[in-house]
Parts: structure tokens; C-alpha cells; sequence
């Protein structure tokens, strides 16, 4: 029987020198989010600990960490550009956290696509953007978690999202591109799940 998914999981271990302190992210994260935002971010953590088997043992810290953080650019103190990916990513960089869980809180969710329309392409381009599953599992996380912090399934929230942001804006302006994408990472990771559970790995008491 699958264990319910723990974030606190994980210490985290280091990134590039860096520690990767789970305990520390999720603080950082409750300090600067409330009402729905907190409770979304509080079930994309737990989602992504449900995905941590999907990505190497190693970036498992990393995965959570990045999770309780994705989201910390929509907090007010740190509002600058007004697109929350890429202000979160200026206030992390600032604050020194690793590069690369910058670039993954960066460029989450098909971040550069609506920079693109936003005309922020160049600034989001300054930090690193990765492929492959920890970039797909974070992604994966926020697409299946409602602002609530419930579960959907990927087209229950990209059409939520349209609706919130409406007609003309930069969502729906890039939704024809990004849509696709990120129903092919949904692909990806399921496909990740389904080789996982073939293999009798179905919970985080196996990992
Ligand atoms: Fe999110």
C-alpha cells in the first residue's frame, strides 16, 4: 500500500556547494505566502515528494526544495517585474540559494514562453534552464495542483488558468505553445510513474 508522501522527507543535501535545506525552504516560503497561494504551494510540496521517485536520489532534496519555493514571486515584498517566476528567481539568487534550484523556480511551469509574450525573455534568460525529470517533476507538481492545493489533472488546470488570467493575457496569449509542453512533460513523468510501478516501486516507503 502506497505511504502518503512526506516533503519534510529530505534534508537536501548540496548543490554546487550550496546546501539544499528543505526545512529552511518551506520556512522561507510560509513567511512570504498566505490564504490560497500557501495552500497550493503547501500540495505542490506534497505532490512533488509523491513524484521524487521519478528524478535521481540525489536531486530528491532538490525537487522539494524547489517546490515549496516556486512560487514565492507572487509574495508582494518581492514584486519587481510583476512575472513571478522571474522575480522569485532574483530574490533567491539574492539570497543565495544554488543556481540551479534558481534556474528551476525560473523557468517552472513553461516560465519562458509567457516571458516571451511579456517581453521578458532576455531577463529570464540569465538564468540556467534545465531539461529532464527534476525539471519535469516540478513542473508536473504545479500543473496537477489546483490554487487550492487540490489535484487536477493537467487540462482541468490549464483551462483554469486561462479563466483566472482571461482572454489577452500573456497565459493566453502563449497557451497555444505552452500547452502542448506541458502536456508532453504530464507524458513524460507518467511515463517515469508507469516504469517505476513496473517495477514495484509504488510509494515512498520503496525509495
Ligand atoms: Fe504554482
Amino acid at each position: 500500500m502506497a505511504t502518503r508522501a512526506q516533503p519534510r522527507r529530505w534534508s537536501g543535501g548540496r548543490q554546487g556547494g550550496v546546501s539544499i535545506d528543505v526545512d529552511r525552504a518551506r520556512a522561507v516560503a510560509g513567511r512570504l505566502l498566505g490564504g490560497d497561494r500557501w495552500a497550493h504551494v503547501r500540495g505542490v510540496a506534497r505532490r512533488a515528494a509523491e513524484l521524487a521517485a521519478t528524478v535521481p536520489e540525489n536531486d530528491r532534496g532538490l525537487l522539494v526544495c524547489a517546490a515549496w519555493l516556486h512560487d514565492v514571486g507572487y509574495a508582494e515584498p518581492l514584486r519587481d517585474s510583476g512575472f513571478h517566476p522571474l522575480d522569485g528567481a532574483r530574490r533567491l539568487e539574492r539570497d543565495g540559494w544554488p543556481p540551479r534550484l534558481v534556474g528551476l523556480v525560473a523557468h517552472h511551469s513553461g516560465a519562458s514562453l509567457v516571458a516571451a509574450v511579456l517581453g521578458l525573455d532576455d531577463e529570464l534568460a540569465r538564468y540556467p534552464r534545465e531539461d529532464g525529470p527534476v525539471a519535469d517533476a516540478l513542473t508536473h507538481t504545479d500543473q496537477t495542483t489546483g490554487p487550492t492545493g487540490r489535484r487536477v489533472s493537467v487540462p482541468d488546470r490549464l483551462a483554469e488558468v486561462l479563466e483566472r488570467h482571461g482572454p489577452g493575457s500573456p497565459n493566453a496569449l502563449a497557451h497555444p505553445v505552452r500547452a502542448p509542453r506541458l502536456l508532453a512533460v504530464a507524458d513524460r513523468v507518467e511515463r517515469r510513474l508507469a516504469r517505476l510501478a513496473t517495477a514495484g516501486v509504488t510509494g515512498p516507503e520503496h525509495w
